[in-house]
C-alpha cells in the first residue's frame, strides 16, 4: 500500500529517535514520532532506570517536549522499535497520548520499512478516562 509522504517522514524520525533509546534492561529500543494538527513534530525514545519503575516510555518523552515548545493537539503518532516487527502503544501511553489527542488521532504502527498497520486512538483506547 502507498505510504504518504508525512506518515514516511514521521516514520524515519522514530527510527532515529528508536537510536537514542537508553533500554540497556529491556533491550527494546523505542522511538516515537508525534505530529500536531498545527504540524509541529517532536520525537522521543525510551529512558529506561536501574530502578526499573522510574525508566519511562518513548510517547512520554516526545510529549514532554511537545508541552515544553507550547503543547498542541496530536494528530499523528509513529511507533518503531527495531526488535519488534509491530509495536504497539502501552496501555499508559494511550491514556497519556488521549490526553493530548483525540479519537480521530491515528497512530502509525511502523516496522524499518515503514508503516506496517494505521490505527485511530479510538480503536486502541476505547471508552478512555476522562472527566
Ligand atoms: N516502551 C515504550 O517506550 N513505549 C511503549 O509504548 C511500550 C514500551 C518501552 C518502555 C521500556 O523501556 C521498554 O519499552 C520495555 O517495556
Amino acid at each position: 500500500m502507498a505510504q504518504s509522504e508525512e506518515s514516511l517522514a514521521l516514520h524515519t524520525l522514530a527510527v532515529e529517535a528508536s537510536k537514542k533509546a537508553h533500554s540497556p534492561y529491556s533491550k527494546l529500543d523505542v522511538g516515537v514520532a508525534i505530529k500536531t494538527r498545527e504540524g509541529k513534530i517532536y520525537a522521543g525514545c525510551n529512558v529506561e532506570n536501574a530502578s526499573y519503575p522510574e525508566g519511562w516510555c518513548a510517547e512520554t518523552t516526545a510529549i514532554g517536549h511537545m508541552i515544553m515548545d507550547g503543547g498542541g493537539l496530536i494528530a499523528e503518532v509513529a511507533v518503531f522499535c527495531p526488535q519488534m516487527d509491530k509495536i504497539t502503544p502501552c496501555g499508559g501511553c494511550r491514556q497519556r497520548l488521549s490526553e493530548f489527542g483525540d479519537g480521530e488521532t491515528v497512530i502509525h504502527l511502523c516496522d524499518g520499512g515503514g508503516v506496517v498497520e494505521s490505527v485511530t486512538l479510538a480503536a486502541l483506547l476505547p471508552k478512555a478516562f476522562d472527566f
